[in-house]
């Protein structure tokens, strides 16, 4: 059976959706000021975190190892306004890379648990 990973086309679209997403995260009032200015190497972690996260190689672990997200984003105060509004630019990305389908459906309920999971405070 083909990965997540192979269906939606592999390294290619990965790298395509990296680029929407970040653009996206650049351009949003509550994600953007958490960003450093240059955003090239934080586009290339999670370059090689969606690869394995998807099913691909382990490059992350391979690069930085274990990724225990949810440890490496508490230095940022992150609320559920947070997790909906990185969904929201990622729910775009995949729009607009045309990610379609049972694997859309598969990759989307992965990421969604993944996003609440990093909430680390309250919405004030
Ligand atoms: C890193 C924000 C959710 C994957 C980061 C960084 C921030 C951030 C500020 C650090 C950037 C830097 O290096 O200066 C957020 C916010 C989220 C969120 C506000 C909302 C819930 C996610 C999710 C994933 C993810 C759902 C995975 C599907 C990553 C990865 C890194 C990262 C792989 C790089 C970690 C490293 O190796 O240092 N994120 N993130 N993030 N984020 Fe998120």
């Amino acid at each position: 059976m083909l990965s997540p990973y192979e269906q939606i086309g592999g390294e290619k679209t990965v790298r395509a959706i990296v680029e929407k997403f970040y653009a996206k995260v650049q351009q949003h009032p509550l994600l953007a000021p958490l960003f450093p200015e240059d955003i090239q190497p934080v586009m290339e972690r999670q370059y090689l975190f969606l690869t394995q996260f998807l099913g691909g190689e382990p490059l992350y672990t391979q690069k930085r190892g274990q990724p225990m997200l949810r440890a490496r984003h508490l230095p940022f105060p992150i609320t559920k306004k947070h997790a909906e509004a990185w969904l929201l630019c990622m729910h775009e990305a995949l729009d607009e890379v045309g990610i379609t389908g049972m694997v859309r459906n598969q990759i989307w309920s992965r990421l969604e648990m993944t996003a609440f999971h990093m909430v680390n405070q309250s919405d004030e």
